[in-house]
């Protein structure tokens, strides 16, 4: 199963990894402020969406670390990058093999996290980077998450439905940060 999710998504995710505010050659904290923007706007609509089922896998509070990381004093008066257009909709109508794809993706973007935090801790300190650093290694959740993921989605019905659910969530976060890219930097958007 999990290979099947990997291969519906690596696409996707090659064009994340080279392509979010972090990507960049030289990253400073204006970078983070961007990247987790476009994060929260990806996942708040998303923590929204999967709160209103109840038999859908609970998401942790990603989207507080985030919002701490952007209230921290080193980020003060930092503007808000451009926005990229309204977010997708989330389906009410889908089965909950669904969910689970959407939720692989969120839980799987924590494992970039930790490299992320390894390659900048040094460089964008004093700031903790609360987000990317998560609890530590990322290891063991990501270990849990795959186990419950392994009992709920059974069958090659169940794993087609994940995969589409991954496409989603890559797809709307992938749109997200197009419109940001093509909505220019500050200095054009007149902020
Ligand atoms: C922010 C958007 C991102 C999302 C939604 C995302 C999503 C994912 C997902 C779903 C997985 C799980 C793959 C699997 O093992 O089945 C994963 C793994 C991983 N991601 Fe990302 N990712 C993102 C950004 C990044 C970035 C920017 C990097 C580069 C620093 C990165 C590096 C990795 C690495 C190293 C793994 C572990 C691969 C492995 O252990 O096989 N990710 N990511």
């Amino acid at each position: 199963m999990l290979a099947a999710l990997r291969e519906a998504t690596a696409q996707r995710h090659a064009e994340l990894d080279a392509g979010t505010p972090l990507a960049a050659a030289e990253v400073d904290l204006r970078a983070y402020h961007d990247h987790l923007r476009l994060l929260e706007q990806w996942l708040a609509p998303i923590q929204d969406w999967i709160g209103r089922f109840d038999d859908a896998p609970r998401l942790p509070a990603y989207l507080d670390a985030i919002r701490e990381d952007l209230a921290h004093a080193a980020m003060a008066g930092m503007a808000d990058a451009p926005r990229g257009g309204p977010a997708a909709a989330w389906p009410a109508q889908c089965g909950p093999a669904w969910r689970w794809g959407v939720c692989y993706v969120v839980e799987g973007s924590q494992l970039g996290g930790a490299v992320l935090y390894k390659r900048l801790a040094e460089k964008l300190a004093p700031h903790p980077l609360g987000y990317l650093r998560g609890a530590g290694s990322p290891g063991p959740r990501w270990q849990q998450f795959i186990a419950a993921l392994r009992e709920h989605v059974v069958g090659a019905r169940d794993i087609a439905e994940a995969c589409e659910g991954a496409r989603h969530a890559f797809d709307s976060l992938i749109a997200l940060n197009r419109a940001r890219s093509a909505a220019g930097p500050l200095s054009q958007a007149g902020q």
